[in-house]
């Protein structure tokens, strides 16, 4: 039997809440956790007193407490509470109408509106407000956050929520600053503050890359956005109907967002079994850190979903950068020939049931169709 200092010890650790968790559990909202949220349309929401709408947190396994989510609800024809913090916030409108005002403390407001498929980033430590400007719908949006390690690094709200600092490197109250700016360049990242719509935007121009280039695709579209002076990187990411993607890995925190089509990713760390995710428009997930993903279209249309997250912003264990060529070569990618043969298999099976044919061809090596 064990000692009983060790006995207290171990209720002590149990029973401990990190900064973080007391925070939510002050908010009043439950947190969702694992690997996957089906639908965020469909998720339940409690009532968020201090923010004057409904809303749920959720930490999917993936983050490793890198970045969270909430969704929330904004009731019909309400604002929710202003508000400032020194984390950044990301935010990507799931349903509805509505605009947005931000602010610094002796600065005129600027306010722009937003609609289903909007995209933008509120500057760190800015005020803002959101505003549902539909009468008879709530609205609704998932953001993320980087609350988990802010408020875990500072321990103290005050600090976090009540700081007259202003970051005037991300914004100075400068006009047109959410305005969507012109995509000028072929390459490169989208410099701007806000995405109207980010599924016309992703498919405005078409395949972006040759066949298994840098977005490890066929057919592959979509756009990068630099957001908040150029401080917050995401993507969006389309690919061909019959294809799927190169698997790969990187840090942690990239909330997946569907936003059109089905199919499956598939997430394991070298050696160990593979976890199967099954998706449709609105599924969320985030592949854990250095775990390979890998994600399949298996519907009769194209897919396309948005990666929430800072990029690969945390480093590879030992201060380095993933590198997007062959394992074979030290990379953190897995070329189509390298694949385990099951995988192209199963795919080739999964497709057939939905009337669809495997388009890879020449693409890839264990390719039954030309
Ligand atoms: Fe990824
Ligand atoms: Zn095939």
């Amino acid at each position: 039997m064990a000692e009983p200092e060790f006995q207290t010890a171990r209720a002590e650790a149990e029973a401990w809440k990190s900064p973080y968790e007391q925070w939510k559990g002050s908010e009043g909202l439950p947190t969702i956790r694992g690997y996957f949220i089906r639908d965020l349309l469909d998720v339940e929401l409690t009532p968020w007193e201090s923010r004057g709408g409904a809303g749920v947190f959720v930490n999917l396994e993936g983050t490793g407490g890198f970045n969270d989510t909430y969704i929330c609800e904004i009731p019909p024809g309400r604002s929710l509470q202003p508000i400032r913090h020194i984390y950044e916030e990301t935010a990507f409108v799931l349903k509805g109408r509505g605009a947005t005002s931000v602010w610094l403390d002796g600065k005129p407001k600027q306010t722009f509106e937003w609609q289903e498929q909007s995209y933008f980033s509120v500057p760190p430590n800015a005020w803002y407000q959101h505003h549902n400007v539909v009468g008879d719908e709530p609205a609704r949006y998932v953001a993320m956050t980087a609350a988990p390690r802010v408020i875990d690094t500072f321990k103290n709200l005050e600090f976090v929520f009540n700081n007259p600092f202003v970051f005037t490197d991300r914004f100075t109250g400068e006009d047109g600053y959410f305005l969507e700016a012109p995509r000028d360049g072929k390459r490169g990242p989208w410099h701007t503050n806000f995405v109207a719509d980010v599924m016309e935007a992703s498919q405005r121009r078409g395949p972006v890359d040759r066949a298994g280039g840098w977005n490890r695709a066929i057919g592959g579209f979509g756009a990068s956005f630099a957001m908040v002076n150029s401080t917050v990187r995401s993507h969006s990411s389309g690919w061909a109907v019959g294809t799927y993607k190169k698997a790969h890995r990187h840090g942690p925190g990239i909330h997946i967002v569907i936003l059109k089509g089905r199919g499956y990713s598939l997430m394991w760390q070298e050696g160990q079994p593979v976890e199967r995710i099954d998706w449709g428009p609105n599924s969320m997930f985030v592949p854990p850190e250095m775990w390979f993903h890998q994600h399949f279209n298996t519907a009769p249309e194209p897919t396309l979903f948005l990666a929430i997250g800072w990029g690969s912003d945390k480093p590879k264990a030992g201060g380095k950068q993933y590198v997007y060529v062959s394992t074979k070569e030290g990379g953190d990618q897995i070329e189509w020939g390298d694949e385990d043969p099951t995988t192209h298999r199963e795919y080739e099976a999964e497709i057939a049931r939905n009337g669809v044919e495997c388009q890879m061809g020449d693409h890839h090596p264990f390719c039954t169709h030309t």
